[in-house]
């Protein structure tokens, strides 16, 4: 078992829970409440703490510190919380900057003209495949649009990206918030250079890079960015800095707000989604990346995305599959050298000049990996051509490179079995080089070759190379959604992602010091593609107002057919995994009806919404007649068990999901309405949901959209989504013994941890008041250790201790109608994001400071069904453990 120790609250296995700072808090002020009367209120209950952040925004002011000493963070939140100077306190969250990485990073060691394409109209992939391109042409480029990157800093001195920082800069105005953190830091606070990371830098270029020898440009170029450092050099985000960045951006002005950055949890109750919340109620738009889990299967969304009013956004694949080549020459039979394009790996190729030779002529699997052919030349005088590994067979690069190696191959080119190549590197120094091209042009060569022809390659470091963007057609899954976009919707259900956009195979701007452009993948690179359509459609329309500019996106995007990453299905994907669909920016900037939503919840069977109404507003200059439709998307079950018959099996399921012939049906109050020139209509919507045959146990989510045609030549859709079962009767807890279970710390964390029988003795130290021993308990003490698996999230999850027997006093109060000693440390837990395990070592303290006497015990679990009250003991699950002894040492 892979145990991960999260410090301040849980102990999770998986990625997908939240993660918290050690210690730290991040509070918000009740009333006119400021840092001096919130500090000296500390002080006055002698909490010892270090400051971080001082928060004086508009629309948030607070603190964020650690506790540097005291009984129990546990005991002392309690206080915190209770003082009349806080009206909420949370534990800090960390986020990761969410990085779903193509390498294909060239380090210059010396920068040259790099090959132009041919200049004219805008021919990015991603641009046409959005409309941008048509934007493009009518001149609109997002002028005026102050738009901020909250992220790991921009790095302004690339001449893509303006060159400069401050007024009349492309990177006109931002802050390094992560450097407040940290006075005195080698970073000044008012310098959001991106450093390190270069996620930012990627960010910054697919919504403004100016023109480039690469040729592309981003997709508004006219916006000025604001640039807010946020994320550390490994990618890490505190949730109190990032709630800091975002209402800096805010009071600095932005228009709209770009967020590539996730915690993994489906509450939109964490402070930097109801941060995110507050700004786009103020009017400004809050674009997020909706999380790269999607292979995960169902509710993988995260924070911020899942905000109310915060448009989440899905990632489709481009319909290219750039990659950056070097350019280098060859030559047949001393002929005139003509040029042709590889893709560097690690090693990289020396400047060399020598002849070509291949391991065979033919296409064969095991290419490279048995003996040299006979007659084989000095494999160090020759560049060796082999054919990249086929799947079916056991000769991997590895064993071809090693084989080679051994032969006294020095340079090695691979060509690929498709148009495709990537960077290749080797797992031992086998050679000094390798490279890549595609089979077009290994195939080329090896029938000269075959011929009797002689080649010879003459390649260039590729540091001093040309370097070209080699970007072919992605034949198999150009334009549909990449499975690694995370899946809705909110454990509220809220509807989801909002828009995809492509973020699959994206070229853009990256560190100058690390070659300055690269492609990376991820709902990163999605999410400011809308921010900057965002920019765009708000210059055509002049208004930024989140709700209209999410209604034309959302009306006009296309939804594409459904792949589930094994097959295209011929019916549209799930709304909870595109949301609207692929954006279209200029049906969205150009469209001439709005409707007043971008989406209907129908949300569970308990709270099934039946009846719907939205209106059409015709903003046209003649009347329009329009048709309305329903057209279903595929429904998929979550779980491959059902929690009716078979709750042990019953989880939710990574992908490729099971779909089922069921939907919802829908019954409009007409199908077909003439709107004149600036009136509205208003339709209503009734709906039923899927028949009866479906399996509700495995948590079945339907969706779809209402087409809505038009006689002026506009067909729009509006998407909607529930869930046809009864949330509340979704166990939350898993009763499987094989994640859920007593054991011992100790063993947990020599990954031998097993079941222990009732009456286990524990024989433990008594736990002093040090915070470390809560957060980080020795992991050589046998503490008793309850571990419970989550199917799926729960707004509140406590853990009590229940005395069995008891020899001493010790104080009992009953909850929700068990009598308890009290909580573990660290609980209770609010907006528990599902999945994995909590693993709680118990040291004998209780989370108000008070240490149990020695006796027989039993862990109790209770934890609140998605929509359950919290005053009703019977919307919980309950489980409890095998009892144990607990004795201290001494
Ligand atoms: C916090 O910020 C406010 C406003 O900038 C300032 O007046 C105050 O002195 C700061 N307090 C601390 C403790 O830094
Ligand atoms: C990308 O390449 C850099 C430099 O070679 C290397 O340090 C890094 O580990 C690579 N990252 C991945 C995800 O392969
Ligand atoms: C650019 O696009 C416009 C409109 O789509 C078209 O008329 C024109 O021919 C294109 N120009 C080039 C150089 O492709
Ligand atoms: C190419 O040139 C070299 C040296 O000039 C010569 O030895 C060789 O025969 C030539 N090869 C062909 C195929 O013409
Ligand atoms: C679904 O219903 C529950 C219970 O009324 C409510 O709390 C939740 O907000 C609803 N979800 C949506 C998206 O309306
Ligand atoms: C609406 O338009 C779409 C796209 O043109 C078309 O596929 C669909 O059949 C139309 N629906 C109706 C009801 O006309
Ligand atoms: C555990 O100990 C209690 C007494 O402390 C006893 O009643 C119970 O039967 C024991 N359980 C087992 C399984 O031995
Ligand atoms: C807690 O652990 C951290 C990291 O090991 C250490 O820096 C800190 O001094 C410890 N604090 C106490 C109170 O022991
Ligand atoms: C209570 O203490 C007695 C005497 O030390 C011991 O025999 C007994 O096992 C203890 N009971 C529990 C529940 O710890």
């Amino acid at each position: 078992m892979n145990l991960r120790f999260l410090v301040g609250t849980l102990v999770v296995s998986g990625s997908l829970a939240a993660d918290y700072l050690a210690h730290t808090y991040l509070v918000e002020f009740a009333n006119d409440h400021n840092i001096e009367s919130f500090y000296h209120g500390l002080e006055l209950e002698n909490i010892k703490f270090s400051p971080r952040l001082n928060m004086t925004y508009h629309l948030f002011r607070g603190a964020s510190f650690e506790l540097v000493d005291g009984a129990s963070n546990s005991s002392l939140s309690n206080i915190i919380s209770k003082m009349p100077t806080v009206k909420s306190l949370w534990p800090v969250g960390t986020h990761k900057v969410p990085i779903d990485t193509v390498n294909s990073t060239i380090p210059l060691l010396a920068r040259r003209e790099i090959q132009k394409r041919a200049d004219g109209n805008d021919t990015f992939s991603t641009h046409v495949m959005t409309q941008v391109d048509k934007l493009r042409a009518k001149g609109i480029t997002g002028k005026g649009a102050r738009v901020a990157v909250v992220d790991s800093g921009i790095d302004y001195n690339h001449p893509a990206l303006g060159g400069c920082f401050g007024q009349g800069c492309l990177v006109g105005y931002g802050w390094n918030v992560l450097g407040e953190l940290r006075p005195g830091s080698p970073q000044p606070v008012n310098d959001p250079i991106d450093p390190c990371l270069g996620h930012g830098t990627h960010v910054a270029g697919i919504i403004a890079a100016q023109p480039n020898p690469f040729g592309f440009t981003g997709a508004a170029p006219g916006v000025t960015l604001g640039a807010y450092r946020t994320s550390t050099c490994a990618g890490i985000v505190y949730e109190d800095v990032l709630v800091a960045a975002i209402n800096r951006a805010y009071d600095d002005g932005s228009n709209i707000i770009n967020l590539s950055l996730d915690l993994p949890s489906d509450w939109s109750e964490h402070p930097a989604a109801l941060a995110a919340q507050r700004i786009v109620e103020k009017g400004v738009p809050v674009v997020a990346a909706i999380g790269n889990d999607g292979e995960r299967g169902l509710w993988t969304s995260v924070i911020p995305a899942v905000a109310h009013g915060v448009a989440g956004v899905a990632n489709f694949f481009n319909t290219e599959t750039p990659a950056i080549h070097v350019v280098a020459s060859y030559s047949v039979d001393n002929a005139t050298a003509q040029p042709f394009s590889w893709q560097a790996g690690n090693p990289a190729m020396p400047n060399i000049s020598l002849p070509l030779w291949s391991t065979s002529f033919d296409a064969a699997p095991d290419d490279g990996c048995g003996q040299l052919p006979a007659g084989a030349p000095d494999l160090s005088k020759v560049v060796v051509l082999v054919q990249d590994e086929d799947k079916s067979s056991d000769c991997r690069i590895d064993n071809k490179l090693s084989n080679l190696g051994s032969h006294g191959a020095k340079y090695v080119l691979v060509y690929s079995l498709d148009a495709y190549t990537r960077a290749l590197t080797q797992s031992n120094q086998y050679v000094n080089g390798i490279g890549m091209v595609p089979n077009s042009r290994g195939k080329e060569w090896i029938n000269l070759l075959k011929a009797g022809h002689k080649i010879v390659v003459n390649l260039v470091i590729p540091g001093a190379a040309q370097q070209t963007v080699y970007s072919p057609k992605n034949t198999e899954t150009g334009g549909l959604m990449s499975t690694r976009s995370s899946w809705g919707m909110s454990w509220e259900l809220d509807v989801k992602p909002q828009i995809g956009a492509p973020g699959q195979n994206i070229l853009s701007t990256w560190l100058l010091s690390k070659g300055g452009y690269r492609i990376d993948s991820g709902t990163s690179m999605a999410s400011p593609f809308v921010a900057a359509v965002y920019a765009l459609i708000a210059e055509a329309r002049k208004t930024f107002d989140p709700a209209t500019l999410e209604s034309f996106v959302s009306a006009t995007a296309n939804p594409n057919l459904y792949y589930d990453g094994t097959k295209v299905y011929s019916i549209v994907a799930p709304v909870v995994q595109q949301g609207a669909g692929l954006i279209q920016a200029y049906d969205a900037a150009f469209a001439t009806t709005l409707l007043n939503v971008s989406s209907l919840a129908f949300n569970d069977t308990d709270h099934f919404v039946a009846q719907h109404g939205f209106t059409i507003k015709n903003l046209g200059s003649g009347e329009v007649t329009y048709t309305l439709s329903h057209v279903k998307a595929a429904t998929v079950y979550a779980s491959g068990a059902s929690y009716l018959s078979d709750p042990q099996s019953f989880s939710l399921a990574p992908t490729p999901l099971e779909t089922v012939d069921a939907w919802a049906s829908l019954i409009f109050s007409t199908t077909s309405v003439k709107v004149g020139p600036g009136a509205s209509a208003t339709i209503s919507v009734t709906a039923s949901p899927p028949a009866a045959s479906i399996d509700k146990g495995r948590l079945p989510v339907y969706s779809g959209y209402i087409a809505i045609n038009s006689t002026s030549g506009e067909s729009l859709s509006l998407p909607y989504a529930g869930v046809a079962t009864s949330m509340k009767s979704v166990p939350v807890l898993t009763t499987r013994s094989s994640v859920t279970y007593l054991t011992s710390w100790d063993s947990l964390n020599i990954g031998l941890s097993v079941p222990l029988p009732e009456n286990t003795t524990f024989t433990i130290p008594v736990p002093t008041g040090d915070p470390n021993g809560t957060e980080n308990p020795d992991p050589g003490l046998a503490l008793p250790t309850a571990i419970f698996g989550q199917n799926v999230g729960s707004a509140f999850i406590r853990l009590d201790i229940v005395p069995l027997e008891v020899n001493g006093t010790l104080a009992t109060t009953e909850v929700l109608g068990v009598t308890i000693a009290g909580s573990a440390e660290r609980y209770p837990i609010r907006w528990y994001p599902g999945r994995g395990s909590t693993m709680d070592p118990f040291r004998g303290m209780l989370s108000d400071g008070r240490v149990v006497p020695e006796g027989r015990y039993k862990f109790l679990m209770r934890a609140l069904k998605v929509f359950g009250d919290p005053e009703n003991k019977d919307d919980y699950d309950a489980l409890e453990l095998p009892a144990f002894f607990l004795k201290y040492q001494g």
